[in-house]
């Protein structure tokens, strides 16, 4: 099968970038990511791409005086450029008009770092320690209109422990944020999602059967079920 050509949009350190590199490494893995774009030029992880010899772009959402349209069709044309079919947010902390969404609806994904929809929007971590919560994670869904909104492909969940800082929890989160994001692109891109009334199914591969878990090397947390 064709490998989805795939971008992924950061504007930090790129780690979900990264872990997204290193699954599409393997050539059966079956998105291909063609192009990294970020709207910071000093955005770490285009440095981390470009070792990678991945094609990146820099579009600035500075010069577009908040005309966030503007500046989407100058991604756009990045995008469209590169011939990109699905996109990937990973760290991409600028919020996208409806008009976006709508023309890469089902085709655009994003990580949050909390167990949606709990904790919206930024501060997670620090916001479930003010919460108390005992359990806090990520999520990766398909982007609809709202902030952090969306179908659900992934979700892992973490304990929060008594002496935990927001550093301490926000790595035990991340380290979740690596393992589900290249799993649910990997789902998205081999065609298994579909969307039922707001709520995303995936099926479970052809090849591995009926009893095939979506996350067949993965110790039992908390994920979407499969079908089949
Ligand atoms: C990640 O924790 C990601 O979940 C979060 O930003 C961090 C980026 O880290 N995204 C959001 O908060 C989006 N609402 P990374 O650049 O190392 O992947």
């Amino acid at each position: 099968m064709a490998r989805r050509r795939t971008a992924v949009l950061v504007s930090g350190r790129g780690s979900n970038m990264a872990a997204l590199l290193e699954a599409a490494a393997d050539p059966a893995y079956p998105a291909e990511i063609v192009l990294v774009l970020s709207n910071r030029a000093d955005a770490g992880g285009l440095a981390r791409a470009r070792a990678a010899g991945i094609p990146t772009a820099v579009v600035e959402s500075r010069p577009f005086r908040g005309d966030r349209a503007a500046f989407e069709h100058a991604m756009e044309a990045e995008l469209l450029g590169h011939g990109v079919e699905l996109v990937a947010l990973a760290g991409f902390m600028r919020v996208l008009t409806e008009g976006f969404v709508a023309r890469w609806g089902g085709r655009l994904v994003n990580i949050h770092p909390s167990l949606l929809p709990s904790f919206r929007g930024v501060d997670t971590h620090a916001r479930a320690l003010a919460a108390g919560v005992r359990l806090h994670g990520c999520t990766v869904h398909l982007v609809s209109a709202g902030v952090d909104e969306g179908p659900i492909l992934a979700q892992a969940a973490v304990p929060v422990l008594p002496d935990d800082t927001e550093s301490t929890l926000a790595a035990r989160v991340l380290a979740q944020e690596h393992r589900i994001y290249p799993a649910a692109l990997a789902w998205l891109a081999a065609g298994r999602v579909r969307v039922e009334g707001g709520i995303a199914r995936v099926a479970a591969p052809v090849a591995e059967g009926a009893l095939a878990s979506p996350l067949p090397d993965a110790p039992a947390l908390p994920t979407n079920r499969a079908e089949g």
